[in-house]
C-alpha cells in the first residue's frame, strides 16, 4: 500500500540508512547527558527500571506508530496528518498535530544546540589538557566559568547550528545519511573503552548498583515538611515523559524519517533495533559516569552539569586521557548532530512542500531562526539567570529560561504529541490501514500493538496531565 505515494524529498538508500538515521535521531544529548543526570536526581535503579518499562510498552508500540504514519502519508508531518485524517474519513484538523511538533522540534533545538555547543567547547578544552590533574572542585570551577561567559556560549552555539544547517541543507541522502553512517559505530566503541576505564576505578560497584538496584521507597515517596513519608509521583513521570524524548517521539521527527522509509521494510524489526540501541547507549552512559561520581565523591544528584563535571576528571587522571576525553567529546557532538538534524527536518520539510522553497533556502531560514530564539538559552545561564517567564505558576517559579523550555517540550509538547499519535494511529485510523502497513499479519502482535496504543499509551499520558494540572497552581 505504502508505493502509493511518494515522498519529494527523496528516499533513504536502504532499510539500514533509515535504521542509522533514526537511532542517530533517538541517541543524543538525551541518552549521554539527560539520562544520567535525571536518573541521579531520581534515586537511581528504581528510576531506571520504570524507564524500561516505559520505553518497552509506551516507546516502543509510538515509534511503531509514529513510522507508520509518516511511510504512509509520506510528507511533512502537517500534510501527512491531513492526507491521513481525510482518508480515514476523520477531521484535516489532525494537521494541527504536525505544527505542535514542529513548535516542539524549533523549542528543542534553541536549547539543544547551546548544550551541544558545551560538548564542542569540551572537545578544545580537553585535547589542550585543561583537565590534566584537576581535582573534582577545579573541574567544576572550569565548568561554572564556562556557563558564566555569554560570548563564549554564543559562539559555540553559533557554530553548531551552522554545522546541523550544513547537514539539513545537503538532503536526505547527500547529508543526512552521510553523517550517521560513521558516527553510530564510533560513539559505541568509546564509550566501551570508558567503561573499561569505569571498571578500574573503585566507584565502579557502587555506581553500578546505584544504577541497577531498585530502592522503590525512594522512588516512590519522599519525606514530607512533617517528617512523614508522602507519595511522590514526579520520578515515575519523569521516566515516563524521558521515554518520548529520548526515542524522539512526539514531534514529527520519526515520522519525517519514516516518510523516507522504502516500502516493504519491517516497521516491527526496526524499531525494536532502534529502541535497543537507544537503551543501550543510555545504559553504558550511566554505567561510565556513575563509577566516577562515586569514585571522587560526587554528588549524582548534580543536573544539567553532571557530564561536564564527571567525565574531565576521569580524562584528568586516566593513561591518554586527553586523547580519550577528546575523542569523546566529538563523538558526543557527533550524536548531538544527527538528533539536531531530525529536530528541525520536519519544519523544512514543510517549507519546502507547501511555500515551494528549495532545501538551502528553508534551512537558513530556520536555522536562523532557531539560533536566535537560542539565546534565551545562552544567557538564562548567566545575564538572565534570575528571570522568570511565568513567576505567578508554583511550578516555574523557580525555573531559568532553558529549564521552562525544557519542561515545556520534554514534559508536556512530546507526551502530548504522543498521545495524538496514539489515538490517530489507535482509534481514526481504519484498523485495516495500520494492520496493513505494519505488516505484522493479523494475529497476536498486531493485536498487542493496538491494545497498548488504544489503552495503555493514552492512559498513562493523561496521568501525568492530571498530575501536571495538580501541581501547576496559580501561586
Ligand atoms: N532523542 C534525542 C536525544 O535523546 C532528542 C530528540 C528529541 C531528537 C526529539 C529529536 C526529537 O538526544
Amino acid at each position: 500500500m505504502s508505493e502509493i505515494r511518494e515522498s519529494v524529498h527523496g528516499q533513504w538508500s536502504s532499510r539500514w540508512a533509515f535504521i542509522l538515521a533514526a537511532t542517530g535521531s533517538a541517541v543524543g544529548l538525551g541518552n549521554i547527558w539527560k539520562f544520567p543526570y535525571i536518573t541521579g536526581e531520581n534515586g537511581g535503579g528504581a528510576f531506571v527500571l520504570v524507564y524500561l518499562v516505559c520505553i518497552a510498552i509506551i516507546g516502543i508500540p509510538i515509534m511503531m506508530a509514529e513510522i507508520m504514519l509518516g511511510r504512509r502519508g509520506r510528507q511533512s508531518p502537517m500534510n501527512t496528518m491531513r492526507t491521513l485524517a481525510l482518508e480515514a474519513g476523520a477531521p484535516g484538523h489532525w494537521a494541527w498535530l504536525g505544527w505542535m511538533g514542529v513548535l516542539a522540534g524549533f523549542l528543542i533545538l534553541s536549547y539543544y544546540s547551546v548544550i551541544a555547543g558545551w560538548a564542542l567547547a569540551y572537545i578544545f578544552r580537553t585535547a589542550v589538557g585543561t583537565f590534566d590533574g584537576q581535582t573534582a572542585d577545579g573541574v567544576a570551577h572550569i565548568f561554572q566559568r564556562f556557563l558564566a561567559d555569554p560570548e563564549g556560549l554564543l559562539f559555540w552555539h553559533t557554530l553548531f547550528m551552522v554545522m546541523t544547517m550544513l547537514v539539513v541543507a545537503r538532503g536526505v541522502r547527500g547529508g543526512l545519511e552521510k553523517a550517521v553512517k560513521f558516527m553510530m559505530p564510533g560513539l559505541f566503541i568509546i564509550l566501551l573503552i570508558l567503561l573499561g576505564y569505569a571498571l578500574s576505578t573503585d566507584g565502579f560497584a557502587r555506581g553500578v548498583s546505584f544504577l541497577f538496584k531498585p530502592d522503590f521507597n525512594a522512588l516512590l515517596f519522599k519525606l514530607g515538611e512533617d517528617g512523614s513519608k508522602v507519595w511522590n509521583p514526579g520520578p515515575v513521570l519523569t521516566a515516563l515523559r524521558h521515554a518520548f524524548f529520548t526515542l524522539s517521539l512526539g514531534m514529527g521527527a520519526i515520522m519525517v524519517y519514516g516518510s523516507y522509509l522504502p516500502a516493504g521494510t519491517s516497521i516491527a524489526r526496526t524499531t525494536f533495533f532502534i529502541a535497543g540501541a537507544d537503551t543501550l547507549v543510555a545504559l553504558l552512559a550511566g554505567m561510565v559516569i556513575f563509577p566516577i561520581v562515586f569514585a571522587n565523591g560526587l554528588e549524582p544528584s548534580a543536573g544539567p552539569g553532571l557530564l561536564f563535571q564527571s567525565l574531565p576528571l576521569a580524562f584528568g587522571h586516566m593513561p591518554w586521557g586527553a586523547f580519550f576525553g577528546t575523542l569523546f567529546f566529538i563523538l558526543l557532538t557527533f550524536a548531538a548532530w544527527s538528533s539536531s538534524i531530525s529536530l528541525i527536518e520536519p519544519a523544512v520539510t514543510w517549507l519546502v512542500e507547501n511555500h515551494g522553497m528549495d532545501r538551502l533556502k528553508a534551512s537558513v531560514i530556520m536555522g536562523i531562526a532557531c539560533w536566535a530564539f537560542g539565546l534565551l538559552t545562552v544567557f538564562s545561564f548567566n545575564v538572565w539567570s534570575d528571570v522568570r517567564l511565568l513567576p505567578m505558576f508554583d511550578t516555574f517559579k523557580d525555573k531559568s529560561i532553558f529549564d521552562l523550555l525544557d519542561y515545556l517540550t520534554a514534559n508536556i509538547m512530546l507526551p502530548l504529541g504522543g498521545l495524538l499519535i496514539a489515538l490517530f494511529a489507535g482509534w481514526v485510523m481504519r484498523t485495516e490501514a495500520s494492520c496493513d502497513e505494519l505488516e505484522l499479519g493479523d494475529g497476536l502482535a498486531y493485536k498487542l500493538w493496538l491494545a497498548l496504543v488504544r489503552f495503555v499509551t493514552p492512559i498513562a499520558v493523561i496521568v501525568v496531565f492530571l498530575h501536571a494540572i495538580e501541581i501547576i497552581k496559580v501561586g
